[in-house]
């Protein structure tokens, strides 16, 4: 078997899909083992390597809350001089002070469409939150940075089951209102469908969100991540997030499992003729070596499949 899938394009599809990597943030926030700085700044080197242009790095967030990302101060100048995009999380001013003092040149802030996750993951109504994010989205602004917004639990939430598809659209609507100019509609315990998916991104549009500023950031809980994302390509969506590997979860939703694996999107994009820049063999084997890391195999089934020995 060759490592890579045979091209058959879909004239119905875009011909060039951007893949926002978040193996080294939304991967490794949820490691209960401690990751040793000089690895995580290989991994990102290494992806960066695999053709990845965008990788998330880190999180400028309370380390008491992520014990893991705690060693952003370390780990962002080891990596911030590689030629790709490096946006980090920022929750409030003071994560956006943090990432302004080593330079980074993109932030992410991160709502919820429900009020059960904006307290367990930051402490706030999600009104509160939106007024967190709104000085530090215009600091940002006129700081010169992009700033992309994202917002969790859009498809259902552990605590309150199903979320109506206008709680979601309005919460958006405040974040892109704000200035962000991606968003990022976060599938965070991975229960979403491709109708469902198809539906929001409609309403999304009706509410005057175009698609051109949409991301989706799908984790794999069900199995239904590479589905989801077709049903969004289908869309007009050209950004998705993805974590190298299958990495992933989030510390403050417990059902929530790992992103969609990097390596399964690159395997269907190559297969549809889709641009990504990515090496398919490059990418699996920094997933392999990350996996040696952290002591467990990839739940990825590209990189199962592809590092396979017979
Ligand atoms: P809080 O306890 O309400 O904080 O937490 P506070 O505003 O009351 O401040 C308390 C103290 O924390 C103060 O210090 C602040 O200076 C300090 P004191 O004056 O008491 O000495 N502090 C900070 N220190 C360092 N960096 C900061 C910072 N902010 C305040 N940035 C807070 C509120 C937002 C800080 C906290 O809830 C938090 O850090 N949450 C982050 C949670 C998180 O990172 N979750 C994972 C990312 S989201 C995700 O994974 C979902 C996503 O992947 C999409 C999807 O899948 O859906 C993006
Ligand atoms: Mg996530």
């Amino acid at each position: 078997m060759s490592g890579l899938p045979m091209t058959v394009s879909d004239p119905a599809l875009p011909a060039r899909v951007r893949i926002h990597e978040v193996g080294a943030r939304d991967g490794l926030q949820n490691e209960k083992t401690a990751v040793p700085t000089d690895v995580k700044a290989e991994f990102v080197r290494r992806l960066a390597a695999a053709g990845l242009t965008t990788i998330e790095a880190t999180s400028f967030v309370h380390p008491k809350w992520v014990p893991q990302l705690a060693d952003a101060e370390e780990l962002f100048p080891r990596v911030r001089d590689l030629p790709v995009r490096l946006p980090v999380l920022v929750p409030n001013e003071r994560g956006l002070d943090r990432a302004l003092a080593l330079g980074a040149r993109e932030v992410a802030v991160f709502a919820s469409a429900t009020e059960s996750f904006a307290k367990a993951n930051l402490n706030r109504t999600v009104d509160e939150a939106l007024a967190m994010f709104e000085p530090t989205v215009t600091r940002a602004i006129e700081s010169g940075l992009k700033v992309r917004g994202y917002l969790s639990m859009c498809f259902g939430d552990p605590w309150e089951g199903a979320v109506p598809v206008e709680q979601v659209v309005r919460v958006t609507k405040a974040l892109a209102d704000m200035g962000c100019d991606e968003l990022s509609l976060g599938d965070t315990i991975g229960v979403a469908t491709p109708g469902h998916v198809q539906a929001l991104l409609t309403a999304l549009n009706e509410a005057g969100v175009p698609t051109s500023r949409i991301a989706v950031h799908f984790h794999d809980t069900y199995g239904q991540a590479l589905s989801n994302t077709l049903a969004a390509l289908r869309h007009g969506v050209t950004t998705v997030d993805a974590s190298a590997g299958g990495l992933g979860g989030c510390p403050y939703a417990k059902s929530a499992t790992g992103n969609l694996a990097t390596e399964d999107l690159v395997w269907m994009l190559d297969g549809l003729g889709i641009e990504t820049g990515v090496d398919l063999a490059a990418l699996t084997a920094t997933s392999v070596w990350m996996a040696e890391q952290l002591g467990r195999p990839s739940p990825s089934r590209t990189v199962r499949a592809l590092s396979h020995k017979e």
